[in-house]
């Protein structure tokens, strides 16, 4: 059943965080299923602009409802993740999905407020929600000045102003986490200090925090075993942090590397284990079952884990 982002925000608000996952082909989707079942837990699918350009946009969502079929007890949201003013109004139009993410950190602030407005006012008439971006989500190594590193994350009051004058429901905030597979240098933890100080001008608002992958070690020597070329020094979030930030607003957890790490981690195992095979239904299959565990692990260090039948009462 496909629910509104606000619905499950509302829920999970300050207790545990729902992790939102992107999704590219078929494998992906009956893991992500299979998996949030296996954990009871409830889930959103976001789809960013290159998705629905890889698999074609009536071909993602048509894999979507299919897992939908093959799983009608999944309570799930559908999202747009980091989109342009152009690619929202074309998912707001659809009607497939929940909510949408403008995505507009890179312009100046104003700039940012009044592309974000636009597309909340549309959003809004046609009933989904909106996240926005405001603050540099770059890796923030750990040998640059504190002020250099602390004037990357999102400000507090420019938070406050940004959520005032835009009227977005959720907001991606930059508290120490980048996107892909090298996000810091050495053990770094997450900036609580500034989510704490974020909360406290934005009570009871959902906070999204981008670029959580944890990039598991042991991933990144499989994959280097199995004929990969990853560098060893990538590190990624510790999980054990994102319960303690859930209880600070952060509330939607956005993971997508280190699914990709398992996709790859598998392939490259397999073929070179199985050098003569060539069924590629084999590995698919196998990968299918690992995304649906690594779900599994990420929904119980979310604590969304066991939260299905709360949301059904509440949602069904
Ligand atoms: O943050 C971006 C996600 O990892 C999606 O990546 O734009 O390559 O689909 P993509
Ligand atoms: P990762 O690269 O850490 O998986 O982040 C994904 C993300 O933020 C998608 O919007
Ligand atoms: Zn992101």
């Amino acid at each position: 059943m496909i629910v509104t982002t606000d619905a499950l925000f509302r829920l999970a608000y300050g207790k545990y965080a729902v992790g939102a996952y992107n999704i590219n082909n078929m494998e992906q989707a009956l893991g992500l299923f299979k998996g949030h079942i296996e954990a009871q837990a409830p889930f959103i699918i976001q789809i960013s602009k290159g998705a629905r350009k890889y698999a074609g946009i009536p071909m993602i969502e048509a894999i979507i409802r299919a897992a939908e079929q093959m799983y009608p007890d999944a309570i799930y949201a559908v999202h747009l993740d980091h989109g342009d003013e152009e690619t929202c109004y074309s998912c707001i139009d659809s009607g497939f999905y929940s909510s949408v993410m403008i995505d507009a950190s890179h312009h100046p602030f104003e700039e940012n407020v009044a592309i974000t407005r636009r597309v909340v006012q549309r959003a809004h008439a046609n009933g989904l929600s909106v996240e926005a971006e405001l603050g540099m989500l770059g890796g923030v190594e750990e040998d640059i000045a504190v002020d250099e590193k602390h004037a990357m994350l999102t400000d507090p009051d420019e938070a406050q102003r940004f959520v005032e004058e835009t009227g977005c429901d959720s907001l991606a905030v930059a508290i120490g986490t980048s996107h892909g597979a090298y996000k810091f240098k050495g053990q770094q933890s997450l900036h609580f200090d500034r989510i704490e100080a974020i909360q406290a001008l934005l009570p009871n608002y959902p906070l999204v925090m981008h670029g959580s992958s944890s990039v598991p070690q042991s991933e990144v020597e499989r994959i280097n075993a199995a004929g990969g070329a990853l560098d060893p020094s990538a590190r990624g979030v510790n999980e054990d942090e994102f319960q303690r930030a859930a209880r600070l607003g952060v509330t939607k957890v956005n993971i997508d590397t280190d699914g990709r790490l398992v996709w790859t981690r598998v392939h490259r195992e397999y073929f070179r284990d199985k050098p003569q095979e060539f069924d590629f239904r084999k590995p698919g299959t196998v990968f299918v079952d690992e995304y649906a565990k690594f779900i599994v692990h990420k929904s119980e260090k979310l604590g969304s884990a066991g939260k299905l039948s709360e949301v059904r009462s509440a949602l069904g």
